[in-house]
């Protein structure tokens, strides 16, 4: 059992294969968070500690008499508010009487088997692996508010999930200002933080930064996770890296308004919360109500590495779901940036057979297809198919590009409409637009209220209308702008606070109903590329296109700061043109090959203009990619140097489950002249096994991890190299 609860101490203690999570009920009926790092055996973790006289920290009022009891400097797993401790908060809410008071006192707690689940919400699921539920409740008598913290404890994966549910047990209604999921302390150690900013088209750059006195916020407001600020961040040890210190991950499995808040406090503690954004947060919570929190997924590793590697394996196999969970991944082309607007049947099915002749698996239609969208300034919303472009109709054009034998997919942005449109003009208060103020616009459109059972009863008609009708096998579903006059006309102004998550809620919900009447078709997320990249959304698209910057050079810091927390069967990856049309920049196709590997692979270029050594060199490319993706998308990940180095290089490197292959790669970003040679050790081979070295010498995994592996001279434009390891005895 990976759950005890000691009766002698009212000690909780969560075991994983490496870790352990200790909290404690105190004296007062407190639930005190105690440890949470490696394995400790059977020992107490409350000794490290000791508390002072902190002078102007207050005490409850049942222990005025022990000036060193103080809720402002005690770890805590689900704090109060309003009645001294003033750290970040975990919760925030108004009662009728006025006040904004709360503090949570143990009740009872529960351990089950198997993984709670929540309601109306994705959250990571069990796969028939050890996985165990504790539910601690907490209560505040006075406001009649109940706190559910749940805890999942996937022992084997070292993962442990939290979520809460806060229920109003009195007759009167609350108004719930914050509900974070989960509140996680560390109360000694010096640590750094490591979160994942970023903007249209450089989504996910990773920033380390040592934590300061005062409180780091991260979070997006745009109705969405953002290119901004993912929702993850790591705490690690100041000095740890790749192979080793201490590394938390704190993962929000959320896809709308989030904040994370890292406080370190006065006494060097480290409170961090996170949740859904609270700006403009208010929810009404009726008698007998309850609100649910979206999910944290966190993990504690030493290194870097091993912190990826758990997230990886959960999110592949606990996260995401349906029939392409594991298997492959179709080699597309997209037309996107091959035509952009302006397409026609003549130019698709000229890409389409040139794609089928190289080996390619499936034909995507972007943006464009349908009536009135000549531009991004119309159009959105209905979902007609435009006969001037397509005079056979969108079957009449899948039923060619099928007899080609390719699959076919379809781009749609569901969640938006034009004010040029017939849904617009029919429905114009479906649009989120605040009263008497005209709406902020971007890319010329607006976002549909999807809190509105209406709007989500005619999306659900109109993508199952599509998929019912067409031969359709993946959908690419985008969301290009993000939201603002957040307000719904069918909500009363009092709870217009709502309307932000009501809209995640119907999301999630309209996803779910999809992917479940439609098992086969693949979805790929997308928002303006990399704009909605969490784990929320991998709950039901197993891929997500990764960012609008297809430059081989850019994409190689967007997909290394994705990679710590998210695996490359979730990364939405293109070969394009060259000069790339974000960057101008020019690369070889070997080296925007052996990138867009490292992701879902695919091409977005027009094939009908490439030379023939391109055209040859793209179907070796499909061929390798096919046979590596198993390792590229179930093996283990090495980062072998770091961004944030002035180095000239990227290596990374994946070994398979079973550690017979590996391929190491890099690419040359800036080529010196006379520089030392490249070398790199290499990482996660078994030490006495003998490997092939891309076929040039032979050697032994540990020689290899010691000694490393030396590059020829690399020169040119932006080089790069692929080397196979594969074990022969
Ligand atoms: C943004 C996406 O990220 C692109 O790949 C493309 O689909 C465009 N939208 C189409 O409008």
């Amino acid at each position: 059992m990976s759950i005890r609860f000691v009766d002698s101490t009212g000690q909780f203690v969560l075991e994983t294969a490496d870790t352990c999570y200790q909290m404690k009920v105190d004296e007062m009926g407190y639930l005190q968070h105690l440890y949470y790092g490696s394995k400790i055996g059977q020992n107490d973790m409350s000794y490290p500690f000791r508390t002072y006289d902190h002078g102007f920290s207050g005490n409850p009022y049942e222990m005025r008499l022990n000036r060193a009891y103080s809720l402002d400097s005690m770890a805590q797993e689900f704090t109060s508010f309003g009645v001294g401790d003033y750290r970040v908060t975990s919760f925030r809410a108004s009662f009728s009487d006025g006040s904004r008071c709360a503090e949570f006192h143990y009740v009872s707690h529960e351990i089950v088997e198997g993984k709670y689940a929540i309601p109306g919400l994705p959250s990571v699921y069990d796969n028939g692996e050890s996985v165990h539920t504790l539910i601690i409740t907490l209560k505040d008598f006075a406001v009649n508010v109940e706190v559910k913290l749940y805890y999942g404890v996937f022992e084997e994966l070292n993962i442990i999930t939290r979520a809460v549910e806060i229920v109003n047990t009195g007759k009167d209604i609350v108004w719930l200002r914050k509900a974070s999921s989960m509140c996680l302390e560390l109360p000694f150690g010096k640590w750094d933080m490591i979160h994942f900013h970023g903007r249209h088209c450089m989504e996910r750059q990773p920033e380390r930064v040592p934590l300061f006195h005062g409180v780091h916020t991260l979070s997006s407001g745009r109705g969405m996770s953002s290119h901004q600020h993912n929702p993850f961040i790591i705490l690690c040890d100041r000095d740890a890296n790749e192979d080793a210190g201490k590394c938390y991950g704190v993962m929000l499995m959320y896809s709308g308004n989030h904040k994370t808040e890292v406080e370190r406090d006065q006494f060097d503690g480290v409170r961090i919360v996170t949740g859904v954004n609270d700006d403009r947060f208010r929810w009404e919570l009726t008698a007998g109500a309850s609100f649910y929190t979206p999910e944290v997924i966190l993990t504690c590793a030493d290194g870097l590495t091993q912190l990826s590697h758990n997230y990886h394996r959960v999110i592949r196999r606990n996260v995401v779901r349906g029939e392409y969970k594991l298997s492959h991944r179709p080699v597309l082309i997209n037309n996107w940036e091959a035509t952009y607007f302006d397409i026609t049947e003549e130019k698709v099915m000229a890409i389409a057979e040139k794609a089928k002749a190289l080996g390619i698996e499936m034909f995507v239609l972007d943006d464009g297809w349908f009536k009135n969208r000549n531009d991004d300034n119309a159009g959105l919303g209905d979902w007609v198919p435009d006969t001037d472009k397509l005079p056979n109709g969108l079957d009449g054009l899948i039923a060619k590009i099928n007899a080609l034998g390719l699959r076919f997919g379809l781009w749609i942005e569901p969640e938006m409409v034009s004010e040029d449109s017939d849904l617009f003009r029919a429905h114009p208060d479906w649009a989120m637009t605040a009263p008497n103020r005209a709406p902020m616009m971007s890319r010329n459109q607006l976002v549909l209220d999807l809190s509105r059972q209406e709007v989500h009863d005619y999306l659900f008609a109109t993508i199952s209308g599509l998929l019912e009708k067409y031969n359709i096998s993946y959908i690419k579903w985008d969301f290009n702008r993000s939201i603002s006059d957040v307000y719904s006309h069918s909500i009363p102004s009092p709870r217009q606070g709502e309307v932000a998550h009501r809209y995640y809620l119907s999301l999630y919900k309209l996803y779910d109903r999809l992917t479940k009447q439609f098992p086969y078709v693949l979805f790929e997320g997308c928002a303006g590329g990399g704009g909605r990249f969490d784990a929320g959304m991998l709950a039901y698209s197993p891929q997500i296109w990764c960012s609008d910057n297809t430059d081989p050079i850019s994409r190689l810091k967007i997909q290394y700061g994705t990679s710590f927390g998210y695996p490359a069967c979730t990364v939405g990856a293109h070969v394009s043109a060259s000069p790339n049309h974000q960057t101008g920049r020019k690369t070889p196709i070997h080296t925007r090959g052996v990138v867009a590997m490292s992701g879902t692979f695919g091409y977005e270029l027009d094939l009908t203009a490439l030379s023939d050594e391109d055209c040859a060199q793209i179907k070796e490319q499909i061929a390798r990619f096919k046979e590596l993706e198993p390792m590229i998308h179930s093996g283990k990940l090495y980062r072998l140097s770091r961004m944030s180095d002035s180095t000239h290089y990227v290596a990374w490197q994946y070994v398979s489950e079973d550690q017979d292959r590996a391929l190491l790669n890099i690419v040359v970003t800036n080529p010196l002249a006379n520089s030392a040679p490249v070398h790199v050790r290499l990482k996660g081979l078994l030490p006495d096994a003998v490997y092939s070295v891309g076929g040039e010498f032979e050697c032994r995994g540990a020689a290899l991890m010691s000694g490393g592996y030396t590059f020829p001279r690399l020169t040119g434009d932006y080089p790069a190299v692929q080397l196979d390891i594969i074990r022969i005895k």
